[in-house]
């Protein structure tokens, strides 16, 4: 059965990477969380998608410009009603709310365009000290730090997350030695696809997925979870589908 998986949360009715989200994520019945994470100034693990804090708070400047605390400072809210004065959380916060949910959580590295030192370790010590490896996907679109991750004996799954339409991505990933592929929904070409990365051990998760018959089609070709915006909407989907409607 294909998870339901919360891209950044339940971003569409909670601001996005915020506790609010992913406790939503969690009442709703999500089968798992993603979250995207970065580096401030002073070394602190937090959870933000943009490299720069200008869409999702009323700040403006890159997240790496930020203390911890001037970073909380800000309101993460981005507009959503009935959320003004949330904060960017840390990594500790998120995994202090989301441990004891027993959920799968997808923790991406955004280090692309910033590759922050020491984010794979400090991760990977977090994950460590909650002893959470066996449930948690390590996933990012550098794949330098997939390759770091595993020389610092990362034992969760790693996940390959890219943005191209890579030809037979199964090849690619086995050389990375990866144990997922993340690749955006458009670029799943049907089922004899997901088998072919299926015989090849991967797992496979596209994102993101909100549509109905977008979620059928994923459903139907059996990925193994979706990223999607809308859990509650994507866990009816699945009902739905699995009733044979
Ligand atoms: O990890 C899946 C998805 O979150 C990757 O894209 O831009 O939403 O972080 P993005
Ligand atoms: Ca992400």
């Amino acid at each position: 059965m294909t998870e339901i998986w919360a891209h950044r949360g339940a971003r569409r009715e909670a601001p996005e990477n915020t506790l609010p989200a992913f406790e939503l994520a969690v009442t709703q019945g999500a089968d798992g969380v993603e979250f995207d994470v970065q580096l401030t100034a002073d070394g602190a693990v937090v959870i933000i998608h943009d490299e720069a804090v200008d869409r999702s708070t009323n700040g403006s400047g890159p997240v790496v410009g930020f203390t911890l605390d001037k970073l909380q400072r800000l309101d993460a809210s981005a507009g959503v009603a009935g959320y003004a004065g949330v904060r960017i959380p840390t990594l500790a916060d998120t995994l202090e709310l989301l441990v004891p949910s027993g959920l799968r959580l997808n923790i991406e590295l955004k280090n692309s365009e910033e590759d922050y030192p020491g984010l794979e370790e400090q991760v990977l010590a977090a994950v460590a000290a909650h002893g959470i490896a066996d449930r948690v996907v390590l996933s990012t679109f550098n794949h330098y730090s997939l390759k770091r991750l595993q020389a610092l004996g990362a034992t969760s799954q790693l996940g390959m997350l890219y943005t191209d339409p890579l030809y037979k991505p199964w090849r690619y990933a086995a050389k990375l030695g990866v144990g997922a592929i993340h690749p955006p929904a458009r670029f799943v070409l049907g089922a004899g696809w997901v088998r072919r990365a299926h015989e090849a051990g991967l797992a496979v998760r596209p994102w993101v997925v909100n549509s109905d018959r977008g979620l059928a089609r994923m459903f139907h070709w059996g990925v193994d979870a979706v990223f999607t915006d809308v859990p509650a909407a994507a866990l009816t989907a699945r009902e739905n589908h699995s009733a044979g409607d």
